[in-house]
């Protein structure tokens, strides 16, 4: 079956590896598949927590841009473009915003927990308390019916399904209730073995060059017990490997059985990591070269679209606002 499928990243900064495993790959799939694809750098949800510095905004939606299609997301299959480029995502929170109980948004864990771990920025705001409510409206606009997200998102993809029935009950059928596709996940651990993330400091980025692979790799946390190459290592407890499982599928087992009995050392494996990884990412830097050299060609797919996810939001935001009584 055909699906409308949306998604949307936060421009924040450059993609780590966790993203091209986490989501990007998922994304291209379902694109290559010939669902209905729209892919949105939702600029206002990041301004709900950078609203007091959001300049770097507008520089993270090309590096995203840039990162989306080295990654295989094509202009010509799938939507690629800039919420605030679509006003309509604006009028149709606004319009939801006048139905959704205040309890919905309150009790949302993703809001209590950030609340808690963002101390940088006061998110005491109306913007952000209605940060999962702007999000169903991205996916309602398009009339999305598959949404694929994280596990971390699940919460606010419920949202948008309870606020699709509610609307449907008070004014007429309009929306599907969004699926949550579960992106397929592939953890991607940091370089110490602990979770990936900016704050340790311990992640790489997708765009990662040969240099920076080999440098990441000889950081990598390994076996902290062996002292010498013949010493037996333990691969289950050696980042290394837990690498090699997502970029070494071919020869992964036989550097795993070569360390259990001391017959490699963990330069040489390290060595050979770093060349599986700069292979794999090797078609990904091509194509950031090339659309380098192209600097209007960013500029180009995003505002394609806008114009193709503009007709869709002007169509749904007609039957909306007649539904509603407002036309
Ligand atoms: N909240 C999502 C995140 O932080 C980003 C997002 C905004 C999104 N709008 C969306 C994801 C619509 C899926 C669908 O990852
Ligand atoms: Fe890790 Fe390889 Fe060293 Fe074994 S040989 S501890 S798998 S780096």
């Amino acid at each position: 079956m055909q699906e409308v499928i949306f998604s949307g990243m936060r421009p924040t900064g450059r993609l780590q590896l966790g993203n091209l495993f986490g989501a990007l790959k998922n994304w291209v799939e379902l694109q290559n598949q010939g669902h209905r694809c729209f892919y949105c750098i939702v600029d206002w949800h990041a301004m709900t927590t950078a609203y007091d510095d959001p300049r770097e905004i507008k520089e993270n939606t090309r590096e995203i841009l840039i990162d989306w299609l080295s990654a295989g997301l094509d202009p010509e299959k799938s939507v690629i473009f800039r919420q605030s480029a679509v006003k309509e995502h604006a009028e149709l929170h606004l319009l939801f915003s006048m139905f959704t109980p205040l309890s919905w948004l309150e009790r949302c864990p993703t809001y209590k927990d950030q609340i808690q771990q963002i101390d940088r920025t006061d998110l005491r705001t109306y913007g952000f308390l209605g940060y999962p409510l702007l999000q169903t409206a991205d996916i309602l606009l398009y009339r999305g019916t598959a949404v694929p997200v994280g596990e971390d998102q699940a919460p606010h993809i419920e949202m948008a399904r309870e606020v699709a029935r509610r609307f449907n009950f008070l004014y007429g059928r309009v929306f599907p209730e969004p699926k949550t596709f579960l992106n397929e996940y592939k953890l991607i651990p940091g370089l110490d073995g602990r979770k990936m993330s900016k704050s340790y400091g311990n992640t790489i980025h997708m765009s990662a060059d040969p240099e920076e692979v080999q440098e990441k790799v000889r950081l990598m946390v390994t076996d902290p017990q062996r002292i010498r190459k013949t010493d037996p290592g333990d691969p289950e407890v050696c980042t290394v490997y837990r690498f090699r499982q997502i970029f070494d599928q071919a020869d992964g087992e036989e550097f795993a059985r070569r360390c259990r009995l001391g017959m490699v050392g963990c330069v040489e494996c390290k060595g050979n990591l770093a060349g599986k990884m700069q292979q794999t990412l090797a078609p990904l830097h091509e194509k950031r070269q090339m659309l380098k050299k192209d600097p209007g060609l960013l500029e180009d797919v995003l505002q394609d679209g806008a114009q193709r996810a503009r007709e869709v939001a002007r169509e749904t935001m007609e039957e909306v606002r007649l539904v509603m009584g407002l036309e």
